[in-house]
């Protein structure tokens, strides 16, 4: 848990708002490295000592090699680093929560820039029992609305929350010289019990929206899985390519031997001239990810944990975007929004859906039509469709949902069956 902090040898580590500089001492102490140290950096937002001790623990910090700047503001970094790291960020004063968002955002912002050129880089933030909102909460709030949603907040700047933890009581064990400061800006300790570290790496949306046709060419690079790719690439029609350069011969695992099981039941019953509503990539992504552990439990005859994983093939069921995901995210935010449109009498629900799990299979949840209806003199149709949006692939933030709902998904609607947006 402490290397969540500083990283590895060599990292650049950035210590924002420390208050009165224990806890980067704590760590400090803990490292005692000097090539390490070397490259910490502590900071302060007040612009002069908090305390006496805090001069103390800032003279101690620089004698053992790390640097300290005082009136440093968390939304407004300078330099590059390879971790950034907010230890209970709050604006002070009591019932804010808006402005502790705002704060969250703001930092975000700087805190992915300063993390940009960085392999691997992380930020961290920790924050107390229930104020996170997210599901790894072990006094979660009752209601979302409650929380800072630190997810949401951190997510329009590119950062994914990749894992999030208890600062256990081993940590706080670990580093006895920290001492909380702060509640209600006064110089007083405050309760970290059930307090969660959240780290985030940057993953943006990439901007690319063929959900299929990018999984074709991931899949149709692997040995293993590419004449799988060119058979479904045949498929799906012309619109569709993959890399040609393949070995033949190294095409779909051969499932024939697990007959009678669950998953190859599922597997071997597909039909490949189904159309595309039986979602045949997740047949491959779900052969990619568990057929090592399937055949090690057909060889020692079990194959009941895998009677789970069936629901695997229930339309944008989540599970299988995190098994596709190189960098799953942890509790990941998700937006509902209604969409509204006059379409052509004709246009089915079924092509609706298509286009959606087509274009936007990485990214939407859930797919509903909420209001079917012939309105006017000219009886015009009218649909209106509800939308969850929520991946584990990349950071989605409130700002890139409502792009996705309004300009990528709302423009393929009117470009592909020329319905008009309400
Ligand atoms: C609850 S205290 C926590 C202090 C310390 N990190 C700790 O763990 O004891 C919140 C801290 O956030 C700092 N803070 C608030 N806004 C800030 C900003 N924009 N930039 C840097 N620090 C900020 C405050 O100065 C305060 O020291």
């Amino acid at each position: 848990m402490i290397d969540e902090f500083c990283g590895q040898r060599g990292d650049r580590v950035l210590f924002v708002g420390e208050g009165n500089f224990s806890f980067s001492l704590a760590l400090a102490k803990l490292a005692l490295d000097k090539d390490r140290l070397n490259q910490w950096t502590s900071t302060c937002y007040e612009s002069k000592p908090v305390s006496e001790k805090a001069s103390e623990n800032a003279a101690a910090l620089k004698g053992l090699g790390v640097s300290v700047a005082f009136g440093v503001d968390a939304t407004k970094i300078d330099g590059n680093y390879d971790r950034v790291v907010f230890m209970f960020p709050h604006v002070g004063g009591k019932m804010k929560i808006q402005k502790n968002r705002r704060l969250l955002r703001h930092f975000s912002a700087s805190a992915a820039t300063a993390i940009a050129d960085s392999d691997g880089g992380r930020v961290v933030v920790t924050l107390c029992a229930g104020q996170g909102g997210t599901d790894r909460e072990l006094a979660p709030r009752s209601s979302e609305a409650d929380t800072w949603q630190i997810v949401k907040m951190m997510a329009d700047s590119g950062l994914q929350l990749v894992d999030a933890k208890p600062l256990a009581s081993t940590v706080a064990e670990m580093l006895p010289d920290y001492a909380s400061f702060g509640y209600r800006s006064l110089d007083k300790g405050f309760h970290t019990e059930n307090a969660v570290v959240h780290v985030f790496a940057l993953n943006s949306f990439d901007g690319g929206l063929d959900f299929v046709q990018k999984r074709l060419k991931l899949l149709s690079r692997e040995r293993r899985t590419c004449e799988v790719a060119v058979r479904l690439a045949t498929l799906l029609g012309p619109d569709f390519e993959v890399d040609a350069d393949h070995d033949e011969g190294h095409g779909a695992p051969d499932l024939k031997r697990y007959k009678g099981t669950t998953i190859p039941r599922v597997l071997l019953s597909f039909d490949f001239s189904l159309e595309l509503g039986s979602n045949p990539v997740k047949v491959f992504v779900l052969t990619r990810k568990v057929l090592g552990s399937l055949k090690k439990a057909c060889a020692e005859g079990d194959v009941t944990a895998y009677n789970a994983t069936e629901h695997c093939f229930d339309s944008f069921d989540e599970s299988w975007q995190e098994m596709w995901t190189e960098l799953p995210s942890v509790s990941p935010a998700s937006y509902s929004h209604d969409l509204s449109f006059w379409s052509r009498e004709d246009l089915a629900i079924a092509d609706l859906r298509k286009l959606v799990w087509l274009r936007c299979g990485d990214f939407v949840s859930s797919f509903e039509v909420i209001d079917d209806t012939f309105v006017g003199a000219d009886s015009r149709r009218s649909y209106t469709v509800r939308i969850v949006y929520k991946t584990h692939a990349f950071a989605l933030g409130p700002e890139t949902a409502y792009d996705l709902h309004r300009k990528h998904l709302g423009a393929a609607l009117v470009d592909k069956f020329g319905v008009e947006l309400r």
